[in-house]
């Protein structure tokens, strides 16, 4: 049955049954598939016939992952990676060369910025950062050299918004390739096709695992562009593991009624934080002060399942809260049926200096909370103890 509903999709989109007539999708862990003969071999070696030759090429297990995703993002074509970050690397090392442009909203993930920064200059590849808001910015950011916009939205940590359809516009009218990081928002959410986008890059490891278990990731968009980036990852090895698109087929079963939940419990977490008078400012998508609420609320189904605050208090508080949560992981990962409370500043933008993490907007007492699925009640009385013993 061919199904245009989300919920469907993710469940019923699934590899052929073998010959057991198994209900739920076998796992194919193994490194090579075998030919009845050496002109099967020779024919699909040369592309004249269709199958599976090698784990690294493709795999029943990670073909199904893929074309779960690509219908979930409704893209063209899709390829699955070994983790979020072999998306990000392989997305610019296989659509650009030595003197193209990159410009990029300042508002990305810390090893994102690290690969423009340190790891492209080595080849020739330059960036401009902008920030997420600043369309005059990101207009005149633009040179004849430039072939890539990339952003995140909700970016992480500080969950800033980008207007995807202005730069879905911008990137057509001077024939770019908008590139946006997903991950934060997941299908679910937010499609950036709709709004142009070229490329979706998704750490799977988050909303899409779900439970904390496996690294993965997913390059989606356009077919010119995915086949390039498909044959990187099969010749430089960056593949995903058939056993970990396995679990993450499995997960993308129950990610909507997950992201319903998480963001139900993101915006009480939200309500409580908002009105407490030890936090000095909210992070939240669908805050209705941020002057960003209209831009979210177009582009996003719910607000998504993170919130982020500043405490009172500065490190010295922050440190005591976070020592102080009984309930909540500290933890550097997100998107987990556990709740969890990470400390960006000396985490995962620990490498910028304390005036890079300020013009990003991470201040020494910015808690994220990625919002669990416990019962929400635990996840309040947990902050709300942990606020009250920091003081
Ligand atoms: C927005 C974003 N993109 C990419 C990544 C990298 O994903 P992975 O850890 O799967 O390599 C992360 C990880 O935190 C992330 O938050």
């Amino acid at each position: 049955m061919s199904s245009k509903n989300f919920e469907t999709q993710a469940i019923r989109t699934q590899t052929s049954k073998t010959s057991y007539k198994e209900h739920a999708t076998p796992l194919f862990l193994t490194s090579s598939f075998t030919f009845d003969s050496a002109q099967e071999g020779e024919a699909l070696f040369n592309g004249q016939a269709d199958g599976h030759i090698y784990s690294r090429f493709s795999n029943p297990n990670v073909d199904e992952f893929v074309n779960k995703m690509c219908l979930l993002e409704q893209t063209e074509s899709g390829v699955a990676t070994a983790t979020g970050m072999a998306a990000v690397f392989t997305t610019f090392a296989a659509l650009l060369k030595s003197g193209d442009h990159i410009v990029a909203s300042k508002a990305i993930f810390g090893n994102s910025l690290h690969i423009l920064q340190s790891i492209l200059p080595n080849y020739g590849i330059s960036h401009t950062l902008v920030e997420i808001d600043d369309k005059e910015a990101w207009q005149k950011a633009v040179t004849p050299q430039t072939k890539l916009l990339f952003v995140e939205s909700p970016s992480n940590p500080t969950l800033k918004i980008a207007d995807l359809s202005f730069l879905g516009k911008l990137s057509k009218a001077h024939n770019l390739i908008f590139c946006i990081d997903n991950c934060f928002a997941t299908p679910y959410l937010q499609q950036p096709v709709k709004f142009g986008a070229n490329i979706i890059i998704h750490s799977a490891t988050k909303y899409i695992d779900g439970q904390g278990r496996v690294l993965g990731g997913a390059i989606l968009g356009d077919k010119k562009y995915v086949d390039l980036c498909y044959d990187f990852i099969r010749r430089t090895g960056a593949s995903l593991s058939p056993f970990n698109a396995w679990v993450l087929s499995k997960s993308l079963e129950t990610l909507a009624i997950r992201m319903d939940r998480h963001c139900e419990n993101a915006e009480a977490l939200y309500q409580f934080l908002a009105q407490h008078s030890d936090v000095e400012k909210i992070f939240y998508p669908f805050d209705k002060k941020s002057p960003q609420y209209d831009l979210a609320k177009k582009q996003q189904k719910l607000g998504g399942g993170l919130v982020g605050c500043q405490i009172k208090g500065g490190k010295e508080r922050g440190t005591r809260f976070l020592n102080a949560l009984k309930l909540h992981s500290l933890t550097a990962n997100l998107g987990d049926t556990r709740s969890i409370a990470t400390h960006p500043a000396s985490t995962t933008h620990s490498k910028l200096s304390e005036a890079e993490q300020l013009d990003l907007g991470i201040t020494a007492g910015f808690i994220r909370f990625s919002v669990g699925l416990e019962h929400i009640d635990d996840i309040i009385a947990d902050v709300a103890q942990a606020l009250e013993n920091s003081k």
